[in-house]
């Protein structure tokens, strides 16, 4: 599936150099790596600092046949990937929903997924992975939330292994997303993993704070919370959840 990789030195984001390629014509599966970015993006129009020589930079190219309301689960079945590649070194880690990536507590991997679509039909998806790998220091701001491989273990890692196993294990999981045509194949073994699951939970939408206890993923990827005694599913987007008492 992931036959056609371009590796830059340096590029200002992974997933934008994705798009222009995309928009050139290239075809579903080519991934682009980068060893440093200089504007690197996340979401909710945050920066992802990116420096050169320690972490994966990457995203990947998918050009599906369904429709555009099912291209946010990608980003889950991505951290399901990620979370796959790291349990093979021996790190166990866990899910913040929707993507976050969390050893001991804090982030280590964050996914953005971006998408080129017309009314019924996508044109592209972008699927951009920033594992923090072998980062031995992290800005003052993010500290107490971000850590990396080599933080948690004392140990330096392999990129490439990295990078292909999350690619192979992308490539099963996305295979049964696309046989149940939505999370139902996936969710139970997604639910296993999510850090938030029967936690106390704050939702921050738009500058508004709700808080409830977290229930799980329903088949469309949204978080399952109880609040105030009712169930809402909650769509990711432009949602931040947050444990009531830190980041996860
Ligand atoms: C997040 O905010 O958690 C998402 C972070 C996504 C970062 C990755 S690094 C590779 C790819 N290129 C980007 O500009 N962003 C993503």
């Amino acid at each position: 599936m992931f036959d056609k990789i371009h590796y830059y030195e340096s590029i200002g984001s992974t997933n934008n150099e994705m798009k222009r390629l995309a928009e050139q014509g290239a075809p579903s599966g080519t991934v682009v790596i980068a060893d440093t970015q200089t504007c690197g993006k996340g979401r909710i129009g945050r920066q992802w600092i990116s420096p050169p020589g320690e972490n994966i930079y990457m995203s990947f190219l998918l050009r599906p046949s369904f429709e555009p309301m099912m291209a946010s689960m990608i980003t889950l079945v991505c951290a399901m990937a990620v979370r796959e590649a790291l349990s093979k070194q021996g790190l166990e880690s866990m899910i913040k929903w929707p993507n976050d990536i969390i050893l001991h507590g804090k982030k280590t991997c964050g996914i953005l997924t971006e998408m080129s679509a017309q009314a019924e039909r996508i044109n592209y998806i972008v699927v951009g992975i920033g594992i923090n790998v072998n980062q031995k220091v992290f800005d003052e701001a993010i500290k107490d939330m971000a850590t990396s491989l080599f933080i948690e273990q004392n140990k330096t890692y392999d990129h490439a292994q990295i990078i292909k196993d999350v690619l192979e294990a992308f490539e099963k999981y996305y295979r049964l997303f696309v046989q149940g045509g939505n999370l139902s194949l996936l969710m139970d073994e997604y639910n296993q993993y999510l850090i938030n699951i029967n936690r106390d939970i704050r939702i921050i939408e738009h500058g508004n704070v709700k808080t409830g206890i977290a229930r799980g993923i329903d088949e469309a990827g949204c978080l399952v919370a109880e609040i105030d005694g009712y169930i809402e599913h909650i769509m990711s987007g432009e949602v931040s959840v947050r444990g009531v008492f830190g980041y996860v």
